[in-house]
């Protein structure tokens, strides 16, 4: 739980064209919510990605109308997992593209030794209603840095010299759900930041394994490769997807 955090806050905005508000607030899980949940949380569906029961923050956008609702980005054992790899290994000068309900700050600065954190952490967000929202909650920390970005028009020359770099890690979050249509993204991002990365620097998305095999295995599908489905759907990142992914792939008749 970020327990730093306001939970009641609110911001006027717009999420992808759509005008409404987001909402930062806590949530509880209870055991009963978790086995009846048909998507990822419940444990019988996919043990990998469950959600214990527990007290929880989540980001959400309801829209004006009341007609579309989404969580952005919430602080359950999952999305902790998710981003395990990238607060192990990130160091020294850390770049994180999307803020969200800022995760990484939580885990980069606020429960790391003060000689253990990044010197410098700059976030690329492009939503100025999260950077509202969010960044009250963290400004004694300054070794943050927000950035009104879009990361895929962004360059570090634009916030010099409040920005160094190369970076030593570059972690980039962007994404609301696990699609093999994040893939392509994921490569021209990498592609991108390579440049401002030090050689022997860590760059990491979201979720990138899963997307690739989502998109392997549709691949596969599409093509009726059944010896190639038969293997994604065994090897170690197949063993963590729930079943229902396999119903989302159409295979030609
Ligand atoms: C899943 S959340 C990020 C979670 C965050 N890493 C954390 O630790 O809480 C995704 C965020 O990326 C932002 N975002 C989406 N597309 C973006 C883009 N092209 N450039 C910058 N930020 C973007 C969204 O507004 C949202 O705040």
């Amino acid at each position: 739980m970020i327990d730093y955090l306001n939970y009641s806050a609110e911001e006027k905005g717009e999420y992808k064209g759509v005008k409404g508000l987001f909402r930062l607030e806590e949530f509880e899980v209870e055991a009963i919510d978790i086995l009846t949940h048909k998507g990822d949380g419940n444990p019988l569906l996919n043990p990998n990605r469950s959600v214990t029961p527990g007290v929880y923050t989540r980001l959400v956008f309801i829209s004006e109308d009341g007609s579309f609702n989404r969580v952005i980005m919430s602080d359950t054992p999952a999305e902790r997992k998710d981003h395990t790899d990238f607060f192990n290994r990130a160091k020294g000068r850390v770049l994180v593209g999307g803020l969200g309900i800022g995760l990484c700050i939580e885990q980069l600065i606020y429960k790391r030794s003060k000689s253990d954190r990044p010197k410098q952490l700059v976030i690329i967000e492009n939503n100025p209603a999260i950077i509202r929202l969010m960044t009250p909650y963290f400004i004694e920390w300054t070794e943050v840095l927000v950035v009104q970005a879009d990361v895929f028009k962004w360059s570090p020359d634009s916030c010099k010299p409040s920005v160094k770099y190369p970076f030593d890690s570059i972690w980039m979050d962007i994404w609301d759900e696990i699609s093999d249509r994040n893939e392509a993204e994921m490569t021209t991002l990498a592609r991108k930041y390579t440049h401002w990365k030090t050689r022997e620097g860590y760059f990491g998305c979201w979720a990138r394994a899963e997307c690739k095999w989502m998109r392997d295995i549709r691949k596969a599908a599409q093509e009726k490769n059944g010896k190639v489905v038969k293997r994604l759907m065994n090897n170690k990142v197949g063993k963590t997807m729930m079943p229902s992914v396999y119903s989302n792939i159409v295979i030609p008749l």
